[in-house]
């Protein structure tokens, strides 16, 4: 079978996860809607595994979403553009870096961006408090050869291609343009410890007003799943979201921690995935009998009773 293209290194990606989310959701849905859609992972995964048709990719990060549209409706253009800054690298490939990325903070070109993106230490999106990208180059690495960054750029499009719309909103105007048979699959940035900004993306989010829009969403009785918090051995990070919202938690097990192995520690990450109850009531079947194949790769709590 063909793998799943991926254009866009992005620390925090749900790249990996899309198959074990996947085992949550509906089979199909009419339209999925990512509002802190990243590098949209999960609508090409969707796409890909013939879940989702049509699709509404937002992100507050204006660059990246400007960056998804090229690729999707441009392909030609952004491989082109890879291939040519990739290229002017080799006299002084660190140096050529910071030059990139001085003229993406000028002009947040989004041609430019991807090559940040492939370029930078761990793909790992950061921001001063000024909002300029100020992430390193990754010294031991070039980035994505051009051909394959245009083989993955291609096999993107062809997947979501004359089906999107594409916004750069903030969330909760996105929620409110939900229709009743919209799958919303969230994403938000991490809980930071301090307060509401998070360096590693653009903008962290207030919790109570996250709480709220899903409050709401709970009304219309639209479906959604939520990827929250999450722990790393015994050390949980990001609070829980809370009872009142009747959703039901799932813990997915998404990787065991190489150093602390070494250390003879048995850590596990685990991140937190919350279906809304309207979802449950659909696929609950699917759940169980993906836990009975499965059992050790997925720890499943029954959040509330
Ligand atoms: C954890 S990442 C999503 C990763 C994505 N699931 C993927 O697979 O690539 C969270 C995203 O939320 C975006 N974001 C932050 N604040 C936002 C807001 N208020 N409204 C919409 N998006 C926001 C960030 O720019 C970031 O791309």
């Amino acid at each position: 079978m063909a793998k799943r293209p991926h254009p866009i290194q992005y620390q925090g990606s749900k790249r990996n996860l899309a198959s074990n989310i996947f085992k949550f959701l509906p089979k199909t849905v009419d339209r999925l809607v990512e509002p802190f859609a990243g590098t949209a992972a999960i609508s090409v995964a969707a796409s890909f595994e013939g879940i989702a048709q049509k699709f509404w990719i937002n992100d507050l990060n204006r660059p990246l979403v400007e960056l998804l549209k090229l690729i999707v409706e441009n392909p030609e253009t952004i491989s082109n553009a890879y291939k040519d800054i990739w290229n002017e690298q080799h006299s002084n490939s660190i140096e050529h870096y910071y030059q990139v990325r001085e003229k993406f903070n000028r002009t947040s070109d989004p041609l430019v961006f991807l090559y940040l993106l492939a370029r930078c230490v761990k793909g790992a999106v950061r921001y001063n408090s000024e909002g300029f990208f100020n992430q390193s180059p990754d010294k031991r690495r070039k980035g994505t050869q051009p051909e394959r960054m245009r083989k993955n750029i291609e096999g993107v499009s062809k997947l979501l291609k004359d089906k999107c719309i594409f916004t750069y909103l903030d969330y909760k105007e996105v929620l409110t343009g939900i229709r009743p048979n919209d799958f919303v699959y969230m994403d938000p940035p991490y809980q930071g410890v301090c307060g509401d900004r998070d360096s590693r993306y653009f903008s962290g989010i207030s919790f109570d007003d996250f709480v709220s829009s899903l409050e709401a969403l709970n009304q219309k009785g639209v479906a959604f799943a939520v990827s929250y918090d999450g722990k790393r051995g015994d050390k949980i990070f990001g609070n829980s979201l809370p009872e009142r919202l009747g959703l039901e938690k799932i813990e997915i097990e998404v990787g065991r921690s190489s150093q602390a192995t070494l250390l003879g520690r048995d850590e596990v990450t685990v991140e937190s995935l919350y279906l809304s109850s309207s979802l449950l009531h659909d696929s609950i079947t699917d759940i169980k009998s993906y836990l009975s194949q499965v059992p050790k790769q997925l720890i499943f709590t029954k959040q509330y009773g």
